[in-house]
């Protein structure tokens, strides 16, 4: 796994065609935690194997500041993986933080693009263990085995959610990824979203949700994206800039919860250290290990995002 990108946010991870010299020159000035190139099923068939080279050319010549940064190659099942992974990670040089691999319908996949990086790395110059990999389930196989699948290397930092391949797969009657396979009284994606999220946290992964195809409706991305956020999902697709701004303030922690944490933080170690005792109140709530256990994780979630306390006041 990548040292560089372990502990950074990835609150918005931003999507852009790699064969479209136009979005990749722009991609960089978006205001995302993450960005990755797309080799996979925003380039036509007929520019896949042209888009490498100006995907390699991007990673090197623009600035990508601290964001994570990653490429997504083609699935196992096209005639294009092999290539993407030796002709990009092979020329990207070392700011190339991540590969995602999509359509992952077993732990095999992910260890397949182990070995190959292994040998692409050595042949680079790059350290060995240097790219992470993100592994996408997005088919009705693949989350079956996402116990496996999160376990299958020590490259991997994220698991993704990918709705919309998803969707075709179990043969969900939709047309788009929006709020509404959200609603109703059970959805098949509280099961998938629930799945993901524990297999994933199991294996110390971040977990992120996928994209949202109504792009001009920034309201309804909020709310699917909140769903998201309640799971405690780390961060979601975005499609456009605009997305991403609305998924970094929504995956962050209020200013106010960020510091009622640090409070609760405090107030803990008070007790343990100084009352000896377990369980104290904290206003009229009960707190204990668990509860310091909850708001150190805010307080880790909003300091990654750049948060300080008391900034709000
Ligand atoms: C993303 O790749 C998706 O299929 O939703
Ligand atoms: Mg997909």
């Amino acid at each position: 796994m990548s040292q560089r990108s372990r502990n950074l946010p990835r609150r918005s991870c931003l999507s852009t065609p790699g064969s479209s010299d136009r979005f990749l020159a722009k991609a960089p000035t978006a205001a995302a935690d993450f960005s990755f190139l797309d080799l996979e099923d925003s380039v036509a068939p007929s520019e896949k194997v042209a888009a490498r080279a100006k995907v390699v050319n991007a990673v090197r010549a623009l600035d990508w500041d601290e964001r994570v940064l990653c490429v997504r190659v083609n699935a196992w099942d096209t005639p294009w993986t092999y290539g993407d992974v030796i002709e990009v990670v092979g020329q990207a040089g070392p700011r190339l933080d991540e590969v995602m691999l999509p359509k992952v319908r077993r732990a095999s996949d992910v260890v397949a693009l182990d070995l190959l990086l292994t040998q692409v790395e050595r042949n680079a110059g790059l350290e060995v263990g240097h790219v992470g990999i993100e592994a996408q389930i997005e088919t009705a196989e693949g989350l079956n085995n996402v116990e496996e699948i999160c376990a299958a290397s020590p490259r991997l930092e994220s698991i993704v959610f990918g709705p919309a391949d998803f969707a075709a797969s179990i043969g969900m009657p939709v047309t788009t990824i929006d709020e509404t396979i959200h609603q109703g009284p059970s959805t098949p994606f509280t099961y998938v979203l629930a799945k993901i999220l524990m297999a994933g946290r199991a294996n110390g992964l971040h977990v992120i949700d996928g994209p949202f195809l109504k792009v001009r409706d920034l309201g309804a991305l909020r709310f699917a994206a909140s769903v998201a956020a309640a799971y405690g999902y780390d961060g979601k697709w975005a499609l456009t800039p605009d997305q991403a701004q609305v998924l970094n303030e929504v995956f962050s922690p209020s200013q106010e919860l960020f510091d009622k944490s640090y409070a609760i933080l405090d107030a803990y170690e008070r007790a343990t250290e100084v009352e000896g005792m377990g369980a104290v109140m904290f206003g009229d709530e009960m707190i204990d290990e668990a509860s310091a256990k909850i708001a150190h994780s805010f307080v880790a979630r909003g300091e990654r995002a750049g948060m300080r306390r008391g900034a709000g006041a």
